[in-house]
């Protein structure tokens, strides 16, 4: 069963990393017409075949169309369909919100510096008190209430340990509110590998992506919680804009634009910490933890990933697999 209130935390935190942007019309590529531009599709020649398909963390209705068919097609007539993390099993949900929390009698307030924890309270009671004019007619006409949409993302903040608070709020701005409601890519294909009664299986076990989250310091954490409420209150001053890096990642996608995506070395896994205007030693300490993302997050990652893919393949050599990993994202997808 796929949980309908499955959100993603780490999703904005990605799309904040891509700080440079550009403000395309609302996702199209402008090559549009040409229908193989995407090509996220590596095909593995054995017999059967099997496939490797690069998803993106974004309502699957803004991609969905400029996938080409070969992909469709690949992925319908697969035996079975792997994931990073297995989407449609509630272990996975409730392995997840158990990782996120606090010891057991701690709360948030007993932990941060009294005066983070005030502004992150004070930006929650904003963020719901502005819930319902962020969204849309369209969410409101399924039936998503702002008051349950806020309740499923930050009901629990006060048990939540910190880093994943600086995760849930920086998935609370508008342009994240309002693409709520319709599954992401990777989701929607784990539902449709469900309703096509295919076999599905998970290369990552949600410890493996939750734990080195929770590895980083208190110091560091407090730094980049800092940092996104920071960013926050200069958002509501007026004085700063999210770059509309959603925008951004969907043209990329759509257009097939896979150098753009993956090979966007400077590209941080925190939020835009890495402002050149911060002091040297507030830098450093960006640095820091971007680094210790790409070590845990990345490379180890892509290490065991890549192992088990092997395995795999060498176990069932007359299954045909479609791998559907993360294309844009080298970032675990708690969500
Ligand atoms: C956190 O880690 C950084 C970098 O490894 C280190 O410089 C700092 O002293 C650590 N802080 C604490 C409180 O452990
Ligand atoms: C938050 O960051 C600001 C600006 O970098 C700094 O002046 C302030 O001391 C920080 N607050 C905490 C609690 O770390
Ligand atoms: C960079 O930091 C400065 C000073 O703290 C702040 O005014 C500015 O809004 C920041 N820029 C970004 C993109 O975060």
């Amino acid at each position: 069963m796929v949980h309908p209130g499955w959100v993603c935390l780490l999703h904005s935190l990605l799309l904040l990393a891509r700080a440079r942007q550009s403000r395309g019309p609302a996702g199209a590529c402008p090559l549009q017409g040409k229908s193989d531009l995407n090509s996220f599709l590596w095909t593995i020649k054995r017999d059967p075949p099997s496939y490797f398909f690069g998803t993106i963390h974004v309502p699957y209705t803004r991609v969905w169309d400029f996938i080409p068919e070969n992909s469709k097609k690949a992925f319908q007539q697969s035996h079975v369909v792997y994931f990073e993390l297995d989407l449609t099993d509630p272990y996975t949900i409730s392995a997840l919100t158990s990782c996120q929390l606090l010891p057991q009698g701690e709360n948030l307030q007993d932990v941060l510096p009294r005066d983070i924890y005030r502004r992150l309270k004070q930006h929650l009671e904003y963020v719901k008190l502005m819930m319902p004019s962020w969204m849309t007619p369209d969410q409101r006409g399924k039936g998503l209430y702002a008051d349950y949409l806020f309740n499923a993302i930050a009901g629990n903040w006060e048990r939540k340990r910190p880093v994943w608070v600086m995760l849930m709020v920086n998935s609370l701005t508008e342009v994240d509110i309002k693409s709520r409601g319709v599954p992401v890519l990777d989701l929607y294909l784990a539902q449709e590998a469900e309703r096509l009664r295919k076999q599905t299986g998970a290369v990552e076990k949600v410890e493996e992506q939750c734990h080195p989250l929770n590895g980083l310091n208190f110091s560091q954490v407090i730094f980049a919680l800092n940092q996104t409420l920071l960013q926050q209150e200069s958002l509501r001053a007026g004085s700063f804009q999210i770059p509309y890096t959603t925008e951004d990642l969907i043209k990329h996608y759509n257009c097939g634009d896979l150098s753009s995506i993956i090979f966007n070395h400077d590209t941080s896994q925190v939020p835009n910490f890495i402002n050149a205007t911060l002091p040297a030693h507030e830098r450093i300490t960006a640095q820091e933890i971007d680094s210790y993302f790409r070590q845990e997050l990345i490379y180890k990652r892509n290490e065991r990933m890549g192992r088990r893919v092997k395995d795999l393949l060498e176990e069932y050599p007359d299954k045909s697999f479609f791998f559907a990993f993360g294309a844009a994202e080298n970032f675990p997808k708690l969500c």
